[in-house]
C-alpha cells in the first residue's frame, strides 16, 4: 500500500491515542487490517465493541450492519464511524422491514405467528433486529447459530430465520437433525411467500429467501474439482455456502473457526477454503508450511467489504483528529432499544 497513506494513518491513530478503537472484520483488505486494534468475525467484533466503553470513537472497518450493531451495543456518548458509507451487504439488503412485517402478517393469518420465534443472522439491518427483539427472538452469528436455534425452539415451535437461507438450513439439517422437508423457503417477492397455509403450518423452519453473493458462488463442482486436482485436500467452508457445498465439505464453520482450524492443522496438510478471498490469502501467507488455497478457481472478494480502503480509513481518522466525525452510523433510540434486546439475548446464550 501507498507508504504516504500508511504513514498518515499511523500518525492519525497515534494522535487520537485511546480515544479511537479500530475494529477490523477478517474480510477486510490487508492495507486496512494492519491498522485494526482487533480483528474478528462479526460475533467477536460485536463483543469487542461492547467491551470498549472508554473509546470515544469506534472506527468500524467492516460493513454497515456491523457498525449499526456496534452503535447499539455502545453508549450514547460513543460514536461509531464507517469509513465508506457504501460498504453495505447485499444479503442484509434482501430483508427489508416492510417485507418482514408482511411475512409476519402472513404467519398471523395462517395462525402460526404465536408459536413462531424470529431469529435473525447478524447480517441484517438494525430495523430487522428491532423487529426480532419486539417479537421475542434472538440474533445469531455463524459462530452461535446452533445455540441460538436451540434457545428459540425452547421458546416456540417454529422459527422464522432471516435473512440467510443457507445458514438456517445448514444449521438445522446438518447440526440439529432436521430433515430438508422440515424447512420451507419463504420468498418475499411472492404473495404469501410462495407457500401454502399447510406448508407454513407443517414447517418447523421457515427460511427467508436471502443469501450471500460471495459464498453463494461456491458450487459442488468447485468441491469436486479441487478434490480431483489435490488428492488428500481438506475442504473447509463457511456455513453461508449452499447446502450441497457444505454437505460435501469436510468441515464447516465461522471465519474464527476457519482461522482456528487452519492454525491447528499439521504442517504439510492441504486446505481448500470456501470463504472470502482476503481472509484466505492472509491465511496462506501466515501458514507457508501448509498448502492453503481458495476453493474456487475464480477470484471472489466481497466487493462491499472492499469498499473500505486505506484512503477512506485515512480520511475518517484525519477528520477525527481535526475534531470532525464523518460517516457516523446511528440507530434511532426505539429501534436500538428493541434490537439490543435481541442482541443481548444472543450475548447471553450459554457457551
Ligand atoms: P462471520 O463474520 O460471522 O463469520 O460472517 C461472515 C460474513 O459474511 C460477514 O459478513
Ligand atoms: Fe454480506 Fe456476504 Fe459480503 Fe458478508 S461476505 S458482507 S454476507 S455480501
Amino acid at each position: 500500500s501507498d507508504p504516504d497513506l500508511v504513514a498518515r494513518a499511523a500518525a492519525a491513530k497515534a494522535a487520537l491515542g485511546d480515544k479511537v478503537f479500530v475494529l477490523g472484520h477478517h474480510y477486510q483488505r490487508d492495507e486496512v487490517i494492519q491498522f485494526a486494534d482487533v480483528t474478528g468475525d462479526s460475533f467477536k467484533l460485536a463483543r469487542e465493541a461492547a467491551a470498549r466503553p472508554d473509546a470515544e470513537y469506534i472506527v468500524f472497518c467492516g460493513v454497515h450492519f456491523m457498525a449499526e450493531s456496534a452503535d447499539i451495543l455502545t453508549s450514547d456518548a460513543q460514536r461509531v464511524v464507517l469509513p465508506d458509507l457504501a460498504a453495505g451487504c447485499s444479503m442484509a439488503d434482501m430483508a427489508a422491514l416492510p417485507q418482514v412485517e408482511n411475512a409476519w402478517d402472513v404467519l398471523t393469518d395462517v395462525g402460526v405467528a404465536e408459536r413462531t420465534i424470529p431469529v435473525t443472522y447478524m447480517n441484517s439491518s438494525a430495523d430487522i433486529k428491532g423487529f426480532v427483539g419486539r417479537h421475542g427472538g434472538v440474533v445469531c452469528t455463524s459462530s452461535n447459530a446452533k445455540r441460538a436455534l436451540e434457545w428459540a425452539y425452547e421458546q416456540g415451535e417454529k422459527v422464522l430465520f432471516l435473512p440467510d437461507q443457507h445458514l438456517g438450513r445448514n444449521t438445522a439439517v446438518l447440526e440439529m437433525g432436521f430433515s430438508l422437508d422440515d424447512c420451507v423457503l419463504y420468498d418475499p417477492h411472492k404473495p404469501g411467500g410462495g407457500l401454502t397455509p399447510e406448508q407454513l403450518r407443517d414447517a418447523r423452519m421457515i427460511l427467508w429467501r436471502g443469501h450471500c453473493s460471495v459464498h453463494g458462488r461456491f458450487t459442488l463442482e468447485s468441491v469436486n474439482d479441487v478434490r480431483e486436482r489435490v488428492p488428500g485436500v481438506n475442504v473447509l467452508v463457511h456455513p453461508e455456502c449452499r447446502h450441497e457445498v457444505v454437505k460435501a465439505a469436510d468441515l464447516v464453520g465461522s471465519t474464527e473457526f476457519i482461522i482456528r482450524t487452519i492454525s491447528a492443522a499439521p504442517a504439510g496438510s492441504a486446505w481448500a477454503v470456501g470463504t472470502e478471498l482476503n481472509l484466505v490469502r492472509r491465511l496462506a501467507l501466515a501458514h507457508p508450511d501448509k498448502q492453503i488455497m481458495f476453493l474456487d478457481r475464480a477470484v471472489c472478494y466481497c466487493s462491499t467489504m472492499n469498499r473500505i480502503d486505506l484512503p477512506h480509513l485515512v480520511w475518517a481518522l484525519e477528520e477525527l483528529v481535526a475534531g470532525r466525525v464523518v460517516n457516523q452510523i446511528t440507530v434511532d433510540a426505539d429501534t436500538a432499544h428493541h434490537a439490543r434486546v435481541a442482541l443481548d439475548q444472543m450475548l447471553a446464550l450459554p457457551g
